[in-house]
């Protein structure tokens, strides 16, 4: 279940607000039914129509970019950067799954499936997530490793994380990380190191679930096969 507004924004209708208008002016039926203040629950398997025209979604789409750094991970940006979705060519009103901040790069999806998207973003739904985090200092390798008990961020404690030290180069005095978490909150990454005293210089998701950047370049994408949507369905159901 979802809100309707919702529900009808993503079906690439018209925008959520404007579907909130709709909504409001006694012009959305679900199953017969009209549906004339917000708050309202649905579900993508309900009837709805709108000023006597029944909806029907768009054909869903699913890309899977590989981010460059220098792009924000949003439909638009108020000091009109470039975003993900001027990247990639599609008819569809794609948004992004979560967020990779401007200057990390790296596996990002974009899809116009609301209950995917839903599903895969929700905390309790633990989708694994790994990053290579390069720090511009010699770590103390026992001291990230304690990562994996987790820290303190924004007054709660971090989930799950599994922590691979990949390369400590002396001569540049610099050090590659492995993360692998499963929660997804605002900078977790640079938060978590921010935590036990190392600055993140650089940073690049590798993996999604069981989803890679193999075979892509940075800035170009691919769209997901049937078989790998049916594959994420079911670790976000799990
Ligand atoms: N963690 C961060 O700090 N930034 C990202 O972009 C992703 C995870």
């Amino acid at each position: 279940m979802e809100r309707l507004q919702k529900i009808i924004a993503n079906s690439g209708y018209c925008s959520r607000r404007k579907a909130e208008e709709l909504i409001l002016s006694g012009k959305v039926e679900v199953n017969g039914v009209i549906i004339n203040t917000l708050g309202s629950r649905a579900s993508y398997s309900d009837t709805i129509v709108i000023n006597g025209v029944t909806l029907k979604s768009e054909s869903k789409e699913y890309i899977l970019l590989y981010k460059p750094r220098g792009v924000v991970s949003s439909v638009s940006d108020e000091k009109g950067r470039k975003t993900v979705v001027d990247i990639v060519e599609s008819k569809n009103r794609l948004y992004p799954v979560g967020r990779l901040d401007y200057d990390t790069s790296g596996l990002l999806i974009l899809t116009n499936d609301g209950e995917l998207t839903n599903l895969l973003i929700h905390p309790s739904h633990e989708v694994e997530k790994v990053y290579i985090v390069k720090v511009d200092e010699i770590v103390n390798p026992s001291l990230v490793k304690s990562l994996e008990k987790g820290v303190i961020i924004g007054g709660k404690k971090t989930g799950r994380a599994r922590v691979k030290i990949k390369k400590i180069d002396k001569k540049k005095k610099s050090s590659l990380i492995e993360l692998t978490i499963y929660e997804g909150r605002n900078h977790q990454v640079k938060k978590m190191f921010e935590a036990i005293g190392y600055k993140v210089s650089k940073l690049k998701r590798e993996r999604f679930a069981f989803l890679t950047l193999d075979g892509l370049s940075s800035g170009e994408y691919r769209h997901l096969n049937i078989k790998e949507v049916k594959k994420l369905y079911a670790i976000a159901k799990k």
